[in-house]
């Protein structure tokens, strides 16, 4: 019998070319071509006037969106929510948010999408439900519920469980104590997020059919949120002292979780033309390829966070690590495997406030620059809405501006514990979520053109200059360059599939880089500080076409050689050709 096995497989191995079995990183795909677009829906466009962006406000936009040259949506949650985090805790994952519209508002919504060429990817929430979600509300009841392996307990009888850290709790404490079943359930958000327990069978065919029924009403896709912290080891044992500073090695890709993305896959995503991508790349490179190499049946690409956590401090970061990052990522996926590329989310402040320079003098010209790094990258660019007009940090002064409950429920803690609140507050000016979700800026009448009414978070006073309407007149606007660089992706595919080469390495002020491929060479070349900086490339650049450039008068200083001056912030796209 053993034999007989082995037979088979070495015919069948001898009878496959290679290429069979090892799929590659330049194999096309769709997936791989497109460019995403996010959108937050509930700060891009309020249609009916209560303050809270909708369904039809999206669908009001969709020519905008299709005027951008992007080819996928990804949407925050727009399942039924409490909204303790905007989305992030649903109670119904078959129905929408009230405050977003209606079942029809969505039917409509994915057709006027399709009818323009643009697919849809949901957010998929599914490492833990809200509190008010109808499986949580029955696993509460009793001891005895059949729903009560669909979440994690802990029973009081046998004393507390191992510490294990929130995220987002007012105690950073993931146990929540239930008087009803005198038991602990397990949250590592906030306390209206109970973790799902994935080891339970029955819970991950329910997601699975929930996932099919997504499907079969036409989505293209699915983001998988904070889905490496999905498995568990369900005995729950002591971690090392102090281990919440690094909760992430401790908590990401727990045992199974592999198991569950490969059945996953065999269950819902290997049957629908869909693509799917992970938040988070588990702790090391082995974890991001297990998931997104194709032959393993997993996912089609993760987005890893090394890169957007650089300027951690506002003080500003070292170009060279920035290079550093990015070059080390792709060559590790260089032949095998996909990823994201993203300097912006819903969770992160905003990419010129952070990675440029929002200063009236530099603003414009260094968000171009940031949308130039997005778009010549290897690996399916993730571009935030509003970073398309170089929309800017709000820099609130008062907590109670701020609507983030992770941001509400930290000030408390930091009050509890007598931390240094103005240390706080100067912190969350520059790195707090709430700073990405000021409304989007559509024009210069009241509250941006984003609502009738008032705003559920108050929309950035910039608004009377930095606006779609103004942006659109301008040739040199931002968002004219943002369409300028996507359609340069779109034709040239050099961009999406062609190797990437880093030039100068040790330029502290330039990154400059080569793509290669599909029978083309393109050269970017980007000045990331406000001063005047050289680079010198190596290669010539005589009879090259210059394809982009972030000045109005195109690129200045280049001539024969192989040696470039850039401008504050300059930008530029060539085309080799020798
Ligand atoms: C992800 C989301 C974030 C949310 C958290 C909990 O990180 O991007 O917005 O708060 O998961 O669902
Ligand atoms: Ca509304």
């Amino acid at each position: 019998m053993r034999t007989l096995f082995i037979a088979f497989f070495a015919i069948t191995l001898l009878n496959c070319p290679q290429k069979n079995y090892a799929q590659e990183s330049t194999d096309k795909k769709w997936w791989k071509e497109a460019v995403v677009y996010q959108i937050y829906p509930r700060s891009f466009k309020d249609a009916n006037g209560d303050g809270v962006g909708d369904l039809q406000g999206i669908i009001s936009k969709l020519d905008y969106i299709k005027s951008l040259g992007v080819n996928v949506i990804w949407l925050n949650p727009i399942y039924s929510s409490p909204n303790d985090d905007n989305g992030y805790d649903v109670s119904d994952y078959r129905n929408i948010m009230k405050e977003f519209g209606t079942m029809d508002d969505f039917n409509a919504l994915l057709k006027g999408m399709h009818q323009r060429g643009i697919k849809l990817v949901m957010d998929l929430v599914v490492n833990h439900s809200s509190d008010e979600h109808e499986w949580f509300k029955q696993s509460r009841s009793s001891r005895t519920s059949p729903y009560r392996d669909y979440y994690h307990w802990w029973n009081a009888d046998k004393g507390k469980p191992n510490p294990r850290y929130s995220l987002f709790d007012v105690n950073h404490d993931a146990w929540r104590y239930d008087s009803l079943t005198n038991a602990y359930y397990l949250h590592y958000f906030s306390r209206k997020q109970p973790d799902l327990n994935w080891e339970n069978p029955k819970l991950r065919s329910e997601i699975y059919d929930m996932m099919k029924y997504w499907c079969e009403k036409g989505i293209d896709g699915f983001r998988l949120d904070a889905f490496q912290f999905a498995a568990k080891d369900t005995t729950f044992p002591k971690f090392p002292d102090g281990y919440e500073k690094n909760f992430s090695l401790y908590y990401a890709v727990g045992p199974h979780l592999h198991d569950y993305l490969q059945e996953m896959n065999k269950e819902v995503l290997s049957k629908y033309d869909v693509m799917s991508v992970a938040e988070g790349a588990g702790n090391s490179y082995k974890d991001a390829h297990d998931m997104v190499d194709a032959d393993r049946n997993e996912l089609n690409m993760a987005y890893a966070f090394e890169g957007v956590d650089i300027p951690s401090n506002p003080k500003g970061y070292s170009v060279i690590h920035f290079k550093e990052v990015f070059s080390r990522w792709d060559s590790v996926f260089a032949t095998k495997g996909w990823l994201s590329i993203f300097l912006a989310n819903h969770d992160q402040a905003r990419m010129v406030s952070r990675f440029g320079n929002d200063s009236p003098q530099f603003r414009e010209l260094s968000s171009k620059m940031l949308t130039t790094f997005i778009m010549t990258m290897r690996g399916t660019p993730y571009y935030y809405n509003g970073d398309e007009l170089g929309m800017t940090n709000i820099r609130f002064d008062k907590i109670e501006d701020y609507r983030d409950m992770s941001t509400l429920n930290e000030y408390k803690h930091q009050q509890n514990i007598g931390g240094d609140m103005q240390k706080f507050m100067d912190g969350i000016k520059y790195a707090c979520r709430d700073n990405g979700r000021t409304p989007l800026q559509w024009d210069a009448t009241k509250n941006a053109g984003f609502t009738s009414g008032t705003p559920w978070i108050k929309v950035n006073p910039n608004y009377k200059t930095i606006n779609v309407a103004a942006e659109e007149k301008d040739q040199n606007s931002c968002l004219n360059y943002f369409r300028k660089v996507v359609a340069l992706r779109n034709q040239h595919k050099v961009l999406v599939y062609g190797k990437y080469t880093l030039l100068d390495k040790k330029n502290p002020n330039v990154y400059a880089y080569t793509r290669e491929g599909e029978g083309k060479k393109m050269l970017i070349v980007l000045n990331f500080t406000a001063n005047t900086a050289q680079t010198d490339i190596g290669i010539a650049i005589k009879n090259s076409k210059l394809l982009a450039a972030n000045y109005a008068d195109g690129a200045a200083s280049v001539n024969n050689s192989s040696n470039i001056v850039l401008r504050p912030y300059e930008a530029l796209i060539y085309e080799l050709n020798d």
